[in-house]
């Protein structure tokens, strides 16, 4: 038995901004920020909607997908840079919006790579027995940070939830490795000021396609696997030229790199689990699948896990 996945849920903001739509009120072009980043629209949530809001409709659905009820969550696990306030907790907001009984919540801050932490921290909790359903959920309103005066940052995230409720799996499934990190000297690269984001891209660019690479490879070592053996990547969706360089690290074909970015942009904490929702959904991931999911973010922070669906 190991610690995997037995439900999901996501949800995204019905509102739709396309690259034509910001090319209308910043000096910006479809084409650059397709050709740049591989995006073409994101979801943004209206003003009325905040990050508990969106991840409280996620987190139902993962409960409801695993066949349980608010009541079976042992441990709540929030990914998130976006809180609604820098306390309460979502998590803690999350319990009380589920009508969860009165268990540890507690919010992950580990940007893009939040969801991976989360996951991680699940699992010790799952294998040592102390918690039987860890509810994890990775959800962002980047849009209330974003400086729509920078088309440096502005034309690049969107705002998602993706839930995941994890528990013992049989048959080999579940995770088999993972790899966390961080290094705190690159938090000037990706911060938050006191309202928006900061960015220096290019340092950002550098550092997650050698980190992206090198930590996908890191664990399918680890899991005793070797790169062929791997059905698909899910790596952070942020640009697609860093997913493009982690996937040459993996020497995986173009088709087995799950790929959401061009519908929703960069999520944050939501991208990873957003991204093999819909993989899953569409047909694309079956069952007994081996998995490798890697992200990076701000911190700076890594991390990356294979898991058997
Ligand atoms: N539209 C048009 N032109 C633009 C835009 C835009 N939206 N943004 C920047 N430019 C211009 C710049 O001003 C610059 O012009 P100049 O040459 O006249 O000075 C030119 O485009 C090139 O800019 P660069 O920054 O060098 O472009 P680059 O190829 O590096 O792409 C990008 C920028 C897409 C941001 C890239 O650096 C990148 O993806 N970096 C990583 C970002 C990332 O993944 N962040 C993760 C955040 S996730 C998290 O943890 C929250």
């Amino acid at each position: 038995m190991s610690a995997g996945i037995l439900g999901m849920g996501k949800f995204v903001p019905e509102r739709v901004v396309t690259n034509i739509d910001l090319e209308k009120v910043m000096d910006t072009s479809d084409e650059w920020i397709r050709t740049r980043t591989g995006i073409e629209e994101r979801r943004i949530a209206d003003d009325n909607t905040n990050t508990s809001d969106i991840a409280f409709a996620a987190a139902e659905q993962a409960i409801k997908n695993a066949g349980l009820t608010a009541k079976d969550i042992d441990l709540i696990l929030v990914a998130t840079v976006t809180p609604d306030h820098p306390f309460p907790s979502v998590a803690c907001m999350l319990q009380d919006k589920l009508g969860a009984r009165h268990i540890p919540a507690m919010d992950i801050s580990a940007a893009c790579s939040g969801f991976i932490y989360g996951m991680v921290t699940a699992k010790q909790f799952i294998d040592n027995r102390t918690f039987q359903h860890v509810l994890v959920v990775g959800v962002e309103k980047l849009s209330k940070i974003t400086d729509w005066d920078d088309r440096g940052t502005a034309v690049l995230f969107g705002d998602a939830a993706a839930a995941a409720v994890m528990g013992q799996v049989s048959d080999g499934k579940g995770i088999l490795s993972f790899e966390l990190g961080a290094d705190g000297s690159g938090g000037k690269y990706l911060y938050q000021d006191d309202r928006f984001i900061k960015m220096n891209g290019r340092e950002v660019f550098k550092f997650a396609v050698r980190q992206m690479g090198e930590s996908a490879v890191n664990v399918v070592e680890k899991a005793g696997l070797k790169k062929e053996d791997i059905d698909y990547l899910i790596p952070h969706q942020a640009n697609i030229r860093i997913m493009e360089a982690s996937r040459e690290r993996l020497e995986i074909p173009e088709d087995k790199m799950i790929k959401t970015i061009q519908k929703y942009g960069n999520t944050s904490a939501s991208s990873i689990p957003l991204a093999l929702i819909d993989a899953v959904e569409e047909g694309q991931i079956k069952d007994g699948d081996l998995l490798v999911m890697v992200g990076f973010g701000g911190g700076l922070t890594w991390g990356a896990l294979t898991l058997k669906w």
